[in-house]
This record gives structure tokens, C-alpha cells and sequence, in this order.
């Protein structure tokens, strides 16, 4: 494929898993995994704190996958501290310098692919596609930074009056803070960073709580990819500690998260409290994802591409399906051919080839998951639930029906999907109940008819709109993704306007 400047650019092929030999060698890469350990990595050297307990994974409460300590106060301020000092050196260096590291950690990414599959398995309960497609998605985000750090983050010369020179100058802002969540905790973890090292920053990585170790491999490779440890530095630990530490931190030029719209709006809150300079603030957030079906769609279609926007990855994306709206016509066919599907959907071992919805992330997770199925039971109708294993945190399959997109006031995290039958006639007011929730993510439309989709997408504002296909699995340089209002900030992460934030402008005018 041939980009935005007309150059070739490729995305990450991952492991085809229809072949027998690549599946085993990705069951022996699981089978051998030794434990890993992540505490702060300052400087290139790791601090595993005494009291750092094991980390086991969501699938098996007895499988201890490795162990983490959080940073702490003083190893911050050293991050900090080298960050600082290295990083206007990088800056200094180039695009294209920087190009060349951030494409070799891509190389790296898929040189080192079946260990890191492995560990996404394990820690963070992935199945095996869902784990293959974190790592294509990481070396994408590599590779794509790489090409916009040549492309954009090169001095650009201004036409002005005769006998002045004018460029306009893009630089890194200092150091970034990356905060990254738990379900894609290689992809969007090396996205975060990629993107923050591409403008010319140094970086100090925060990865979720849950899942420090693929982070703490990531930062690994990172260093043997050819960067000076000084530009990047682990710092795992809890938001309400090291997160909080990190975004008040003096030295702190800039943060990228992407988590929960209410830490968003901490995070926001510490940041406007701030004395001096005025930094950026990258968000990406959740999301009350709606699709809307009309009487053309497309049966088996529709059932197909709702089943994987709603329990793929056992619904823990922020881009999954949350709201299903479907005309009133047609609505008992679809809801009875979805419940069918989900019959012959697999619930267990992420490790298994033949799994399709692994764990959710933890015992928090399910306790969430359980009570807001206790409120449907309760206030809705509960269409099917699909049994799940009593080890570790699996939670079942939800299809419920709902009265409207007003009964759900916030993102719920995890495989539930709600259905909302309407009215054709009325299709303006169910599409204002959704974009009443203030959240503006993904969007799915399926209909044979062009006008249809049209004024679905003119009622609900959204950053990724689909017609006629799953929802989920943006691939990067192609869905560039990301929200806008509840769900985010922008730019789109894997977009050609993703470095923008990350890097300041300085424009120069000289006069000969
Ligand atoms: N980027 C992911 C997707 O598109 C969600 O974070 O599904």
C-alpha cells in the first residue's frame, strides 16, 4: 500500500493461525514463558522492590506469570531527572535519526513476537488472535511514526518576502508522560511511546496496574533497539500514585492517556492546578458505542459482525458494541439469531486455539460486570447468558434488551450487549437517547441504503464511523482512531495528524 505521500508503506503481517505448525509453536512459546519481572527501569537498570508481589494471570489464579514493584518517589524524580537532560539531544538528532530506532523496535517487536504473544496470553488473559494482532498493532504503530517523523517533523520553508528565509521548525516539548491501559497493554503502551519519542520527547511510561510486565519487555526492547535508556523510563505502579506523582511532577511537559473518562478528568483537574508552563493533555477515553440496523441489512451479516464487535476480546475494547439498535420489524429474527451465535461461542482458556472470549481482566472487572447484570435482571430483559469457567475471571456472555440508549449512563467494560428496538419512524429520537450519553467513539451502521447511513451519522457524532462491518480492530494508517467529546481528545492515534500534540512549532525568520 502506497501512504498519504505517496511512499510504500507496510503494515505487520503477524502469524497466520490457520497453519498447525505456527499454533504449536505458539503453544510451546506459552508452555516455556519464564516469570517476568517490572518495577521501575530508570536508566536502563530494573528496581524490583522487596515487597513486589506475583503477578498471576486472569485465566488461573495459581499461575504466577512474574512480578512488580511499583516506582517510587525518588527513582521518579532520577527518571525525571535523565530524561531531561537526553532528551533535547534527540530532539536535536532528527526525524529521520529517530525514524531509524522506532523502525528497528518494529523489527524487534516481530523478531521477538512469540515470547511477547506468549506473555500477552498470560498476563493479561488475551486470546491467542486478540495477542497475535497486539503485536502487529505495536510494530504498525512503530513503523508509522517512524515514516511521520520523516515526513512531518522535518523543517518546513515558508515562502515570505524576497531576501527572507522563513522555516517553520517542529520540535519534541521535553518530556512526555504516557499513561496506557491494561487491554492493549503492548499496542497502545508502544503507541503512546512511539508516537511521544517520534516528535522528540523522552518519555516516562506508566503502564496500568494490571499489566506492568509486556510493558516492562517492551521497554526492553526499546533500549536494544538502539535508544539512549535515559529517553525512556518504566514507572509502574497505581494511578492514584505514581500516575498522580507523574502528571504533578515540575518536569512533566506533556501527558498522553488513554484509560477512563473519569481518571481523564482527574488527570485534567491536576493539570489545570499546575503552576507554570501549560501543557498538553492526550486523551483517549471510553465509549457508549451504538450500531444502528435498518430492514435492508443484511442478516447473517449483521449477526456475524455484532457478535465480534460485542464479544471479541470479551468486550474489554473501548471501541466494542454497546447498544444495538434494531427496527422493530426485524428485531425478534436478528435478536434470536444473535443468542444462537453466541451458543457456539467458546468461553475459557485464552491459551487455546479454539477459545474465542477469554477472562476479564480481574476480579474488580467481573464484580462490575456481575452487579450491572444484577440491574438488568432486575430492570431489563436478559435474552441469554452464556456459562463460564469458575477458575479465574471469566464472565459470561450478556444479551439483554433494554428500553433505550438512556438506561445505560456510563461505559460498561466488558462482554454485555444491549439491545434497543425502534420505531423506523422514530428513528431520530433513538439516535438522540445515544448521542445524549456524550460519549462519541465508534459507530456502526448496517444498511443497503446510502441516505440511511447518511443520517445515522449526522444524529451521532463519533471519531470512527463503520457501514456494514464490524466495529472494532482499527488498523493503523488505515482507521486512524480515536474519539471526540466523553471519548477523547485527539489527534487519532495511527493518523497522519498523530505526532501534532506531542511536538511543539517554532517558526524563524531571518532576514539577509
Ligand atoms: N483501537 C482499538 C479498536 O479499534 C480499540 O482501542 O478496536
Amino acid at each position: 500500500p502506497v501512504d498519504l505521500y505517496g511512499r510504500e508503506r507496510r503494515n505487520s503481517e503477524g502469524v497466520d493461525l490457520s497453519v498447525g505448525e505456527e499454533r504449536a509453536r505458539l503453544a510451546a512459546a506459552v508452555a516455556r514463558l519464564k516469570p517476568v519481572e517490572a518495577g521501575a527501569l530508570v536508566g536502563g537498570k530494573l528496581t524490583l522492590g522487596c515487597n513486589a508481589p506475583p503477578m498471576t494471570s486472569p485465566a488461573d489464579p495459581d499461575l504466577v506469570v512474574g512480578k512488580a514493584s511499583e516506582a517510587v518517589k525518588p527513582e521518579i524524580d532520577a527518571a525525571f531527572a535523565r530524561a531531561r537532560a537526553a532528551q533535547p539531544g534527540w530532539d536535536a538528532a532528527g526525524g529521520p535519526a529517530r525514524a531509524k530506532v522506532l523502525r528497528s523496535m518494529g523489527d524487534a517487536l516481530e523478531a521477538e513476537r512469540e515470547r511477547l504473544i506468549a506473555l500477552c496470553i498470560r498476563e493479561a488473559g488475551k486470546t491467542l488472535p486478540d495477542a497475535v494482532a497486539e503485536i502487529r498493532e505495536a510494530a504498525d504503530f512503530c513503523r508509522y511514526y517512524a515514516h511521520l517523523a520523516e515526513t512531518r517533523m522535518v523543517p518546513e520553508t515558508l515562502k515570505g518576502p524576497a531576501g527572507e528565509s522563513n522555516v517553520l521548525e517542529l520540535h519534541g516539548r521535553g518530556v512526555f508522560v504516557c499513561i496506557s491501559p491494561w487491554n492493549f497493554p503492548l499496542a497502545i503502551f508502544t503507541g503512546q511511546v512511539a508516537a511521544a519519542l517520534a516528535a522528540g520527547n523522552a518519555v516516562l511510561a506508566k503502564p496500568a496496574e494490571q499489566t506492568p510486565l509486556i510493558a516492562a519487555e517492551a521497554v526492553r526492547l526499546f533500549h536494544g533497539a538502539g535508544l539512549d535508556p535515559d529517553l525512556l523510563a518504566l514507572v509502574p505502579g497505581r494511578g492514584e500514585t505514581v500516575g498522580a506523582a507523574l502528571v504533578s511532577h515540575p518536569d512533566c511537559d506533556g501527558v498522553a492517556f488513554t484509560g477512563g473518562t473519569e481518571t481523564a478528568w482527574a488527570i485534567n483537574r491536576t493539570l489545570a492546578e499546575r503552576k507554570g508552563p501549560i501543557v498538553p493533555f492526550i486523551a483517549e477515553t471510553g465509549g457508549l458505542n451504538g450500531m444502528f440496523v435498518d430492514t435492508t441489512a443484511l442478516k447473517e451479516q449483521v449477526i456475524d459482525d455484532v457478535v465480534l464487535s460485542a464479544f471479541g476480546s470479551a468486550g474489554q475494547r473501548c471501541s466494542a458494541l454497546r447498544l444495538l439498535f434494531l427496527p422493530n420489524e426485524t428485531a425478534d429474527g436478528l435478536v434470536e439469531g444473535i443468542a444462537g451465535a453466541m451458543d457456539a461461542l467458546v468461553v475459557g482458556d485464552p491459551a487455546d486455539p479454539a477459545t474465542d472470549v477469554g477472562p476479564v481482566i480481574d476480579e474488580e472487572a467481573r464484580g462490575n460486570l456481575a452487579a450491572h447484570l444484577e440491574r438488568l435482571e432486575r430492570e431489563a430483559k436478559v435474552v441469554r447468558r452464556l456459562p463460564a469457567p469458575n477458575r479465574g475471571t471469566f464472565f459470561g456472555p450478556v444479551l439483554a434488551e433494554v428500553p433505550s440508549a438512556r438506561f445505560l449512563e456510563r461505559e460498561v467494560f466488558g462482554p454485555i450487549l444491549h439491545v434497543v428496538r425502534y420505531d423506523p419512524a422514530r428513528l431520530r429520537e433513538a439516535a438522540a437517547d445515544l448521542a445524549a450519553s456524550g460519549y462519541g467513539l465508534t459507530l456502526g451502521v448496517h444498511s443497503r441504503i446510502e441516505s440511511f447511513a447518511e443520517e445515522v451519522r449526522r444524529l451521532v457524532p463519533a471519531g470512527n464511523v463503520y457501514v456494514n462491518r464490524s466495529i472494532i480492530g482499527a488498523v493503523v494508517g488505515v482507521q486512524p482512531f480515536g474519539g471526540e467529546g466523553l471519548s477523547g481528545t485527539g489527534p487519532k492515534a495511527g493518523g497522519p495528524n498523530a505526532l501534532s500534540r506531542y511536538c511543539l512549532e517554532r517558526a524563524v525568520s531571518i532576514n539577509i
